[in-house]
């Protein structure tokens, strides 16, 4: 029997380069490996305000995307978090089950709330137990995320022992997988923060969507450092954030890139850089177009993979539902 990797996705803001190397990325190369769940967790989007009319197009533009990065819905359940009950259900179990301190201690929630926290939504808080269910779900093995979500796979496997503490064996317990490489892209023009789907400023993100032009302007005004040598050194963030962008598109090593690059300045690595990347962004961005002239299609696949989706995830809501006691 193949294992089982699920993730997801949020449909909210634009998807970036950090989306596909952190995530996307390595949820293509092992689909052939793994019994594959892939969610558009759009309850989890909801968790701060969303326009209605946008919320339903970026579901769909989310789906185009895992589409046309190679998910192939044969080998992938891929489905709407929302169209299968089991998730909010199961989440409000183990609500019950969490202690508001161990939420308290999430550093997303911390960073996403910031000075607000008397006002921000009970869902931001709560984020963590919604994507405890995701993944407890479907007797999840793997999850393959980026490093900022390391800590709530953590907390879902804290969840799942307390509940089998209690209860008896009724969940397995996760492992987080996270890349070596491109586990955390930086903002273009501010390397010591992490590129953000929800940052629309000009020249500090590279979507998945932008124009030619949109990326290779980023990609020439992103910050470097008054140091010459183009090497891996994590200490020189802006520079060690465009290798490792090169890196995951190209698939060169570490040493080929180096010496590829030694003795040669920024602005022709700039150059290089942006231009692998827009050939790598026109290849998946042809596919999307293709995609999206038919909606309809899309909607099925999806409409299928929540049939799929429901099965599983009703089976194991039942046998928690039988275990604390409700029905
Ligand atoms: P989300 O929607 O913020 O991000 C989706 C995936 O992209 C990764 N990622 C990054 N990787 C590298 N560099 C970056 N700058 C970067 N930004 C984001 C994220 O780590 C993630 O893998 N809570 C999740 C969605 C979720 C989920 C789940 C994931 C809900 N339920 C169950 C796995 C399993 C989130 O908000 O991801």
């Amino acid at each position: 029997m193949k294992k089982r990797v699920f993730s997801g996705i949020q449909p909210s803001g634009n998807l970036h380069i950090g989306n596909f190397l952190g995530a996307l990325k390595n949820w293509v190369a092992s689909q052939d490996q793994f019994d594959n769940v892939f969610c558009i967790v759009d309850l989890h989007a909801i968790t701060v305000p969303q326009d209605p009319k946008i919320l339903r197009q970026k579901i769909r533009e989310v789906a185009g995307i895992y589409f046309a990065a190679g998910i192939d819905p044969k080998k992938s359940i891929v489905f709407v978090q929302s169209a299968v009950s089991a998730h909010a259900e199961l989440a409000w179990i183990l609500n019950c089950f969490t202690p508001m301190g161990w939420l308290g201690r999430m550093t997303q929630f911390k960073e996403k709330s910031g000075s607000q926290k008397e006002n921000v939504s009970a869902g931001l808080f709560d984020y963590p137990a919604l994507m405890a269910a995701d993944i407890l779900l479907y007797d999840t093995d793997e999850v393959p995320v980026g490093e900022d979500q390391k800590q709530h796979v953590e907390f879902t496997r804290d969840i799942a022992g307390r509940f089998n503490s209690i209860y008896g064996e009724t969940f397995k317990l996760p492992k987080p997988v996270i890349p070596h490489s491109g586990a955390r892209v930086m903002d273009l023009i501010e390397p010591a923060k992490k590129m953000s789907k929800s940052d629309d400023r000009t020249g500090h993100t590279l979507n998945l969507l932008s124009s030619k032009d949109e990326i290779r302007s980023a990609i020439m005004g992103a910050t470097t450092d008054s140091l010459k040598q183009i090497v891996f050194d994590p200490k020189r963030a802006g520079i060690y954030n465009l290798l490792e962008i090169y890196e995951g598109v190209t698939g060169l090593s570490r040493t080929e890139i180096e010496l590829k690059f030694a003795g040669i300045g920024y602005g022709e690595f700039k150059k290089e850089l942006a231009e692998k990347v827009v050939e790598f962004l026109e290849a998946f961005q042809s596919q999307y177009q293709e995609l999206v002239k038919d909606p309809q299609h899309i909607d099925s696949l999806l409409a299928d993979g929540a049939n799929q989706a429901l099965v599983l995830a009703e089976k194991k809501l039942s046998e928690v539902k039988s275990k604390v006691g409700l029905g």
